[in-house]
């Protein structure tokens, strides 16, 4: 950490305190936001924690949806999100008047929706999910429940080989975990014999085939912590590697290719997960903003689905 980098640590400390604030952070955070968060973890678990924190304030260092999350649980706290344009590509394309539309021809079914969504289409779903607790929420389901499974698409399809159950699915993707390319980590297995490949369920199914792991940020991190692998495949945003390095520092991460346009890139980097920085959470927190605001009826509508999650978790 540069001198000011470690300056702007130690001025977000003194205001974390003085404010009664917690700051929450993803696993795809940059390694910085990951040291001085209070808790790390996954969405479920961010969502867990932001259901029972006493603090006042909210420092939400993930995603749009996350803040969103943890401000639907906790409406009369202050949540901030250092950058409002920590979007995901999942919510921008499941928007609420068109899945309200595709909604009311399946009138029988009940909706599961992952927690990458936006509040209005949470507030038209039953369930919310998560990749940690999806299968174990759809097994709940009696079989003879239609189920619309909105919006991740390659989620749901690793639910339904999972479970068997049918489910009509919402037709977007994470861009992020789209980009990576069977051919591609065919080749990086072949040059590692016997390493085993750890991917997330946004992953193409065609990649999810060749993993032997498959899961929430969690599950994998879990994995990592407990096995003695010499060396892993990762298959999903490269920010988890920090944390896996921290129990593990001698083992070799090799990150599954991502492709585009045919050529390797840098695109299993999350763009919205980075936007937030050190400097964005010091602003943040010196003028309050910017801070999640959403409609309290839309709250209290996107409210009860989630609260079934965590009931059902
Ligand atoms: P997790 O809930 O597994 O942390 O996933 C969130 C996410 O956005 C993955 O791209
Ligand atoms: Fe959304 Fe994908 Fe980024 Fe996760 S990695 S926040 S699903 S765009």
């Amino acid at each position: 950490m540069t001198l000011s980098a470690q300056r702007l640590a130690m001025e977000i400390d003194d205001l974390r305190r003085s404010q009664n604030a917690v700051i929450l952070a993803h696993f795809y955070q940059r390694d910085e936001i990951q040291n001085l968060a209070d808790e790390i973890g996954d969405s479920l678990k961010l969502a867990q924690v932001a259901a029972e924190t006493t603090a006042d304030v909210i420092m939400f260092c993930g995603v749009r949806f996350m803040a969103e999350t943890a401000k639907i649980l906790n409406q009369d706290k202050t949540v901030l999100l250092p950058d409002l344009d920590a979007g995901c590509s999942l919510v921008n394309d499941c928007p609420a008047d068109k899945f309200a539309a595709f909604k009311a021809d399946y009138p029988d079914h009940i909706v599961l929706c992952y927690v990458n969504s936006s509040p209005e289409v949470k507030a038209l779903s039953d369930i919310i999910v998560t990749s940690a607790n999806a299968e174990k929420i759809v097994r709940t389901i009696p079989p003879e429940q239609g189920i619309i499974f909105t919006p991740d698409r390659n989620l749901g399809r690793y639910l339904i080989r999972k479970t068997g159950r049918e489910m009509v699915l919402w037709q977007a993707d994470c861009e992020v975990h789209v980009a990576f390319s069977e051919q591609e980590l065919l080749r990086v297995k072949q040059e590692n014999p016997g390493v085993k490949v750890l991917a997330h369920p946004e992953c193409i199914q065609e990649v999810l085939q060749h993993a032997e792991v498959v899961g929430s940020t969690s599950k994998l991190l879990q994995y990592s912590r407990e096995s003695d692998d010499a060396a892993l495949i990762v298959a999903t945003e490269p920010g988890i590697i920090y944390q896996m390095q921290k129990s593990n520092p001698d083992r070799k991460y090799i990150l599954a290719p991502a492709i585009l346009d045919g050529r390797e890139c840098a695109c299993n980097v999350c763009p919205y997960m980075k936007l937030n920085t050190l400097e964005k959470i010091h602003a943040a927190f010196k003028t309050g903003q910017p801070e999640i605001t959403l409609p309290s009826e839309l709250m209290r509508e996107a409210a009860r689905p989630i609260k079934r999650m965590l009931e059902l978790s």
